[in-house]
């Protein structure tokens, strides 16, 4: 997660490790601030690492020497899984994948410059229908990585159907005995999803959680305390209250700190509708892939957190942030805070229309879902992370 201070609400809520957003190494050698601040580290992360993206090893080994010498952090990972197009057009991201040589060395510069482990972030493989992250597993120990954390999708598939767990299973069997520690990556939005995952996968080091951290940040609380928590709208205001704080003190409380901080909770927001009241499902947990008709929540401020509307956003704003500038639009930057066309028309195709919360109704502002709009394509383009 980008900032340093949405990662501290995480942490307060049970998150064990922290990794920051990826930072481009052409960018860090070019001395870019804003590229340098993905770096930083809050007191609360006791246990952080950073992540680096590039596509050459040298650029790399040189990224990871200065962060050797300039940053504190306990491990240092190296994305092999962005999908995004101009990431992947200068072979870096995904695009290591078509490059197995590529990516050996990069893990060998990087961990022969770097006294904390080196992990890696993959993909099942680039193309569909051609998983080989299973072939590079087993050597990659070799190449000098402590751990890999597999999105069980591969890049041409982005988020459309469901993270392939059983083939996460086959990675983990690949990896045992070579001393490198596979991470689960995908779809984990409960606890039960996180324990499952481990009893069905001996050998699985931990599960791995991004969107589930963003729409639901006390899925943290929920694993270490194994039960689902039915929080109500004012905790969760409480929440994004302590976020603005982490805010303005990150940004400082000028207009400009105060419109900064308001566009990362707006970004936030544009995730944390998606979740539905434990207290109003039929059927419990919440999917991630759900697309639950609208509902009225349990209190007018339970139903203005699940609006999809973004003037619904702009207005939680106001209220912990005063009045938006005159003019004020807003329009998420993400789209994988939406759901995938595919994701949507696998739905369909499967007749899984997402349980009903209980107490099904219009949502405010003109933020209505129609009825049975699990079927229905996604509100943006397919997304890009
Ligand atoms: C808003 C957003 C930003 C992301 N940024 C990164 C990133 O910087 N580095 C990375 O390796 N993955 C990134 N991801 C991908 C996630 O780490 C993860 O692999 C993917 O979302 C699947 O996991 P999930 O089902 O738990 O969301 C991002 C995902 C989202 C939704």
């Amino acid at each position: 997660m980008r900032a340093t201070w949405r990662r501290r609400v995480c942490k307060g809520l049970g998150a064990d490790v922290t990794c920051g957003e990826m930072a481009l190494a052409t960018n860090l050698l070019q001395g870019q601030p804003s590229e340098w601040a993905l770096l930083k580290r809050h007191p609360s992360e006791d246990c952080f690492g950073v992540q680096l993206c590039g596509g050459y090893a040298d650029s790399l080994a040189r990224c990871a020497q200065l962060v050797e010498e300039q940053c504190c952090v306990d491990f240092v990972d190296v994305n092999f899984g962005c999908p995004i197009d101009v990431v992947c057009s200068k072979g870096a991201g995904s695009a290591c994948l078509l490059k197995p040589q590529r990516m050996q060395a990069i893990v060998r510069g990087m961990s022969s410059v770097l006294s904390c482990p080196v992990t890696f972030k993959s993909r099942k493989g680039y193309h569909d229908g051609q998983d080989m992250a299973h072939t590079l597993i087993p050597q990659a120990a070799g190449w000098g990585a402590a751990a890999v954390t597999l999105h069980g999708r591969t890049r041409e598939q982005r988020y459309s159907r469901l993270a392939d767990w059983p083939y996460i299973k086959r990675c983990v069997e690949a990896a045992e005995g070579t001393g490198l520690q596979v991470v689960g990556n995908g779809d984990v939005f409960s606890f039960e999803d996180h324990y499952r995952h481990l009893e069905e996968c001996p050998g699985l080091a931990t599960t791995y959680i991004a969107r589930g951290a963003l729409i639901k940040p006390w899925i943290f609380t929920e694993i270490k305390e194994r039960r689902h928590w039915d929080i109500s709208a004012g905790e969760r205001l409480d929440m994004f209250k302590r976020f603005c704080s982490n805010g303005l003190e990150h940004w400082g409380s000028d207009s400009r700190g105060v419109e900064t901080t308001r566009r990362f909770l707006l970004e936030w927001l544009s995730f944390t509708h998606r979740y539905i009241p434990v207290g109003l499902l039929e059927v419990v947990p919440q999917r991630m892939h759900w697309r639950p008709p609208a509902f009225v929540g349990r209190s007018d401020l339970e139903t203005l957190l699940a609006s999809d509307n973004a003037a619904d956003w702009v207005a939680v704003s106001e209220m912990l942030l005063g009045p938006a500038p005159p003019g004020f639009v807003f329009s998420p930057k993400h789209k994988a805070n939406s759901y995938a066309r595919r994701e949507a028309s696998d739905l369909a195709a499967a007749a899984g229309a997402a349980p009903a919360p209980s107490a099904a109704g219009p949502a405010p502002g003109g933020g209505a879902v129609p009825a049975g709009a699990a079927t229905v394509a996604a509100a943006g383009e397919e997304e890009e992370y």
